[in-house]
């Protein structure tokens, strides 16, 4: 099924974070893809990326109609009611979170702020705002909370899935743990409509250089040392970004109300093994008089570095028959070429 299929009947989509990694992919899709109107909630911090939208409708005026950012914080809530009024939407898409966990560990206040306050806040206007609905848009409204699976801890054997306890071990997971409680606690006491996703590890073009795949890749193109924490057994679950935006679209609009979807590709990779492979795209597309692996340099490990996440997807994939179109290798690839393109070295 086509994206404007997916969304046929809705008319406007409030995204919050829509500067940041997925939200921007997200929203670029949308405008691509779609023909709904789209609204966009976002501080504009250190991880946000104005230029992912800007260079798009600047190649495509004809969407500029179609969009209007806003610059907010979440913690603002009588200026987020204003804009929900304003952009009276079918869903509100919720993605907007300080992300990166060595930051929640430094600095966990931000964390809690944007995290809990945050979604407190929206999900407050949300559930006045829908109050005030009748009739059909009633119905279809959704409010749908984008999340991780950082949420359930590490993981040593089998794999996460919806049932899984709530084992947190970061300020950042807990943050969003506390995010996803809220969310579930204004469904079963206000029903307000929600739909939750906790996905994987993503990767792709827009990503903030601090993460995992797009440091590797500044690192080594920049002849810098690569870190790697610890013994770089650590094991993530990747999933590349298209693939998760798809799933988002899906879930958002034939996800059952006060449901939880777990998001995942089955790409089960230690962090070294990402590394290496990053290393070998980057001598066949980038070619040094070395081997990029040589800048590989092991660091200490992170407290509390979670040994190991995996995605059972099974749900998502039965019930709403998403499966995802790329291959680990395959979205490596796409990856690494897009910053080739897009970054320059120094
Ligand atoms: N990146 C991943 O691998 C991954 C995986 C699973 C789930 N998630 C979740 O998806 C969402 C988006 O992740 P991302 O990787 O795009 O993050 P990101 O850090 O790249 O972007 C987050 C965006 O939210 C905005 N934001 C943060 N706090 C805000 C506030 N208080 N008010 C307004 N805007 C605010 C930031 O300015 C930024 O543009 C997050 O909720 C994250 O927990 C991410």
């Amino acid at each position: 099924m086509q994206i404007k299929e997916i969304l046929e009947g809705k008319k406007n989509i409030l995204i919050t974070g829509g500067l940041g990694f997925i939200g921007c992919n997200l929203i670029r899709s949308l405008l691509i893809n779609s023909e709904v109107n789209i609204f966009n909630i976002d501080k504009v911090g250190y991880a946000s990326n104005p230029n992912s939208i800007k260079n798009l409708l600047r190649e495509n005026p004809q969407y500029e109609s179609r969009y209007k950012f806003f610059r907010e914080n979440l913690t603002n809530k009588e200026e987020i009611k204003k804009i929900i009024d304003h952009s009276n939407p079918d869903l509100i898409m919720h993605l907007a979170a300080e992300s990166h966990v060595d930051k929640s560990i430094e600095s966990p206040i931000d964390f809690i702020n944007s995290n809990i306050l945050g979604t407190f806040n929206i999900l407050e206007e949300a559930r006045n705002f829908y109050n005030k609905l009748v009739g059909d848009k009633k119905l279809n409204f959704r409010f749908h909370h984008i999340s991780t699976d950082e949420v359930f801890g590490s993981i040593i054997n089998n794999r996460f899935m919806e049932e899984s306890p709530y084992r947190p071990n970061s300020p950042y997971s807990a943050s969003k743990a506390s995010s996803d409680h809220l969310v579930r606690a204004w469904n079963k006491t206000y029903g307000l409509p929600t739909i939750i996703t906790n996905c994987s590890n993503n990767f792709g073009p827009w990503q903030f250089h601090e993460k995992l795949i797009p440091l590797t890749i500044n690192q080594a193109i920049n002849n810098k040392n690569i870190p790697l924490y610890g013994d770089g057994s650590n094991i993530r679950d990747w999933i590349f970004i298209d693939d998760h935006v798809e799933a988002l679209i899906i879930a958002a609009n034939f996800g059952k109300s006060g449901s939880t979807y777990c998001i995942g590709s089955e790409n089960e990779k230690t962090n070294k093994e990402v590394i290496e492979s990053i290393c070998a795209l980057l001598d066949k597309f980038c070619v040094k008089d070395y081997p990029h692996s040589k800048l590989i340099k092991f660091v200490k490990d992170r407290p509390g570095h979670d040994k190991r996440y995996a995605i059972n997807p099974n749900k998502i994939n039965m019930e709403l028959g998403w499966f995802p179109k790329y291959s680990f290798e395959e979205g490596l690839k796409k990856t690494v070429l897009w910053y080739l393109k897009n970054i320059k070295s120094n």
